[in-house]
C-alpha cells in the first residue's frame, strides 16, 4: 500500500461530523481528500477550505461541501502534507508551491495533522530547499537579501518561466543545507520586503501521521511521543 495513502487514511479518522476541515496540498493530502470524499459519500457532513485552487477542484469533483473564510472563521482540524518534519514537529512545506495559503489555513486552524512518508523525518531541517513567496516586483533584490542569510537562493521556474503561485507570486527555494535556528530565520526572512511568507511552520502541528514502508504507520503527538 501506498505510504502517503496510508498516512491519509489514517489522519482521516480524526473527521468528525460538523467540521470545518482544512484540505492540504500535493500528493499525499491528495489522498487525504480522497478519502474524505468518500467518508462524505457515506453521509459524512463536514465542510472544507481548500490551500490551493488545485485542492479545491479535486475535492469539489468528488463533492466535499466548499467553504471560502467570508463563511467561517475557524478551521476544526487541517490535514496536510509536508517536506520535512523533525522530532518537535516543526516543519517544512510548500514544495508544492502552495505555503501560503497553507499558512493561512494552519494559523486559523485548533488542530493541525501533518501526513508524510518515512523519508520526511529529519533530525535537523535544511537539506530541503526553504520554499519563499515573493512579490514579483523587485524579487531580484528579495533573492538577495535570501543570500544575506547564508543560503543558495533559486527562483523556481516552469517551464522555463517563473512558476507562479495562486496568488501571483513568485517561489525562491533556499538551500540553507541546515537550519540551525528555525525560529530567528523564520522572523529574519519575513523582515526583508517583498518576502510574503516562507516555508516554515513552527509550532503549529499538533500530530504527524507517518506512512512507512512496511506498512506500519506512526502518529507523534506535540510532545513528540510516539503513540
Ligand atoms: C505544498 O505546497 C506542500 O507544502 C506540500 O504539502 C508538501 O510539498 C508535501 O508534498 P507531497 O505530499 O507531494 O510530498
Amino acid at each position: 500500500m501506498d505510504r502517503k495513502r496510508i498516512a491519509a487514511e489514517r489522519a482521516a479518522r480524526y473527521l468528525r461530523d460538523g467540521m470545518v476541515v482544512g484540505l492540504g496540498t500535493g500528493s499525499t493530502a491528495y489522498w487525504a481528500i480522497r478519502e474524505i470524499g468518500r467518508l462524505v459519500r457515506d453521509g459524512l457532513s463536514i465542510r472544507a477550505i481548500a490551500t490551493s485552487k488545485q485542492s479545491e477542484a479535486h475535492a469539489r469533483r468528488l463533492g466535499i461541501p466548499i467553504v471560502s473564510f467570508a463563511e467561517i472563521d475557524t478551521i476544526d482540524l487541517t490535514i496536510d502534507g509536508a517536506d520535512e518534519v523533525d522530532a518537535d514537529l516543526q516543519v517544512i512545506k510548500g514544495g508544492g508551491g502552495a505555503l501560503l495559503r497553507e499558512k493561512i489555513v494552519a494559523g486559523a486552524s485548533k488542530e493541525l495533522i501533518i501526513i508524510v512518508d518515512d523519508e520526511k523525518p529529519v533530525e535537523q531541517l535544511g537539506k530541503f530547499p526553504l520554499p519563499v513567496e515573493v512579490v514579483p516586483f523587485g524579487f531580484e533584490l528579495a533573492v538577495r537579501r535570501l543570500q544575506e542569510l547564508g543560503c543558495k537562493p533559486v527562483l523556481r521556474l516552469h517551464e522555463e518561466i517563473p512558476f507562479l503561485t495562486d496568488n501571483g507570486n513568485y517561489t525562491v527555494d533556499c538551500h540553507f543545507g541546515r537550519i540551525e535556528h528555525p525560529i530567528e530565520l523564520h522572523t529574519a526572512i519575513n523582515r526583508i520586503v517583498g518576502v510574503v511568507d516562507n516555508g516554515l511552520f513552527l509550532n503549529m502541528a499538533n500530530r504527524v501521521i507517518i506512512g512507512c514502508s512496511d506498512g506500519a504507520v506512526k502518529e507523534w503527538d506535540k510532545h513528540g511521543d510516539a503513540v
